[in-house]
């Protein structure tokens, strides 16, 4: 089944999420490689309700974190886009949070880049009232690299606040 594409870049489509690319997604991104600075890989029926979740993001919102799939095979790489923060103790709940992951065999190659790149110019014409935040793992350098490219910048006050709830995450943030 194809469905159409949120955003398209030169590579690569971002979309909505099939029940179809569970399997996929679980098969290339749920590795201790991807998962390092994320809690590492977890339960297989995790993963499920994890696409549910950008699903129902989607639904709700009327956007999340698309999955990002190759035009030129279909392959589905990983996900880039947008979320509001769920979690009731972070200072940067109810913001904005852009995040990426890209399957391990596929790193180095831009396609973050491009798929994030792409996100946040979809967000500057659906919300510019709203900044862009990250949470980082202080010791995630590519992912610190990846939104330091974007434009993205050390966000201190936040990171303090969000400090007493996480210590090692770094608060990144986009005004667009
Ligand atoms: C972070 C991640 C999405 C980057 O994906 P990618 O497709 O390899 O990134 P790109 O090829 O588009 O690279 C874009 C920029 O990111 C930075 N970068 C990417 N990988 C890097 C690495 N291993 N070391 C340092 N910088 C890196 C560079 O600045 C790069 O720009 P450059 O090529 O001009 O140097 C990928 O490493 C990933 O999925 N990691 C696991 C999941 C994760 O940690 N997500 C973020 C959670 S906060």
């Amino acid at each position: 089944m194809r469905i159409s594409a949120i955003i398209t870049t030169k590579r690569l489509r971002l979309r909505n999420w099939l029940a179809s690319d569970v399997a996929s997604y679980r098969k290339h991104c749920n590795t201790a490689a991807v998962m390092e600075y994320l809690g590492g890989a977890v339960p297989p029926r995790s993963v499920r309700a994890e696409v549910m979740r950008y699903q129902w993001h989607q639904a709700k919102y009327g956007f999340t974190y698309w999955a990002v799939e190759r035009k030129r095979d279909n392959a589905l790489l990983g996900f880039s886009g947008i979320i509001v923060v769920p979690e009731a103790g972070s200072p940067l709940r109810g913001k904005l949070e852009i995040g990426w992951r890209i399957r391990a065999d596929k790193w180095r190659r831009g396609y973050a880049y491009e798929a994030s790149a792409a996100v946040i110019e979809w967000a500057g014409w659906e919300h510019p009232e709203e900044p862009l935040y990250a949470r980082i793992h202080k010791d995630n350098a590519a992912s610190q690299a990846l939104a330091r490219k974007l434009g993205m910048r050390r966000a201190r006050a936040l990171e303090a606040m969000q400090a007493k709830v996480d210590a090692e995450l770094l608060v990144f943030k986009l005004t667009l």
